[in-house]
């Protein structure tokens, strides 16, 4: 079964700071790199160390082919990702002394999907295998509808949530990953059990999963509903720890292992990533985290 991740692709810049910067305030950094980032490359990084067969489709600008070759290195096929005449996609983030981040994003290539693109990429796989999806690219909720006509089997982490996920139909969603913002964003709910009650009384097939940060995960489908701790770490950084989680679970999902299993290898994984610093240069490979 392959695994094509449909998604943004982002060059980080990262700025330390000891606390986020407030509105009217001009603060000095600690420090400063530049990483390779965005939720997509950062599943499909996870994926692939994780041992997945997983091919990335997404447009970058001529200042981000060293993005490509990082995912490469890890693993993830990378002939589906085309260069457009925009730049890059950009992401500013803060983090601070506590681990935390804030991030502001430019779309860049990540909004320049075509019909035409969309096309060619999925034309390459056939009815089960899986798609996964972030909303950082344009044409989300056309992607879905194609995929789900080819037969695919859809993943769906609905961020950041805004109203393009509202025109996704999810009922074609299998998998579900989200955090409690985004769950009552989507709900109204604010209890996380209320948030995964809710999505699976209105879509029966999904398979929710959501993530608490520190207090763990919560998996539920129509028939069963368990829960992970979390790990405890010293927490570094935390950008890039739920694309982790993400990918290390749809590759145990996909192989056909528990909800529980998935859950605690995922758990693992996105523990070691918010030890260290950055988004994907933080993703552990199998061997590590086992
Ligand atoms: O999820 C973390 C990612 O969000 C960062 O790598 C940044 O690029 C933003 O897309």
């Amino acid at each position: 079964m392959r695994i094509l991740n449909f998604g943004s692709l982002n060059i980080d810049n990262v700025y330390h700071v000891d606390d986020f910067v407030q509105p009217g305030e001009t603060k000095k950094s600690l420090g400063f790199e530049v990483f390779p980032g965005g939720k997509g490359l950062n599943q499909s990084v996870a994926l692939a160390r994780a041992g997945a067969d997983v091919y990335h489709a997404g447009k970058i600008g001529a200042d981000g082919l060293w993005l490509v070759e990082l995912m490469r290195q890890s693993g993830v096929q990378v002939n589906l990702i085309r260069e457009s005449d925009c730049n890059t996609g950009k992401a500013i983030i803060q983090v601070s002394n506590a681990g935390q981040n804030a991030i502001i994003l430019y779309d860049g290539a990540n909004q320049t999907m075509d019909p035409v693109f969309i096309d060619e990429v999925l034309s390459n796989f056939q009815a089960s295998d899986i798609l996964v999806l972030q909303n950082e690219i344009n044409l989300v909720p056309e992607i879905i509808d194609q995929a789900w006509e080819r037969g695919m089997q859809i993943a769906l982490n609905p961020s950041p949530a805004n109203e393009v996920i509202r025109q996704c139909y999810l009922g074609k969603v299998r998998w579900l990953l989200l955090n409690e913002i985004e769950g009552e964003w989507l709900t109204g709910k604010k209890m996380p059990e209320e948030i995964a009650d809710a999505l699976v009384e209105s879509y029966p097939n999904m398979e929710v999963v959501l993530t608490l940060g520190g207090q763990g995960v919560l998996y539920r489908s129509r028939e069963k509903k368990c829960y992970q701790e979390a790990f405890k770490v010293d927490v570094v950084d935390t950008t890039g720890a739920g694309d982790t989680f993400t990918g290390y679970f749809l590759k145990c999902a996909a192989a056909g292992e528990s909800p529980e299993k998935a859950l605690r290898t995922a758990s693992k994984a996105a523990s070691i990533a918010v030890s260290r610093s950055g988004a994907a240069v933080s993703i552990p490979y199998w061997k590590e985290v086992q």
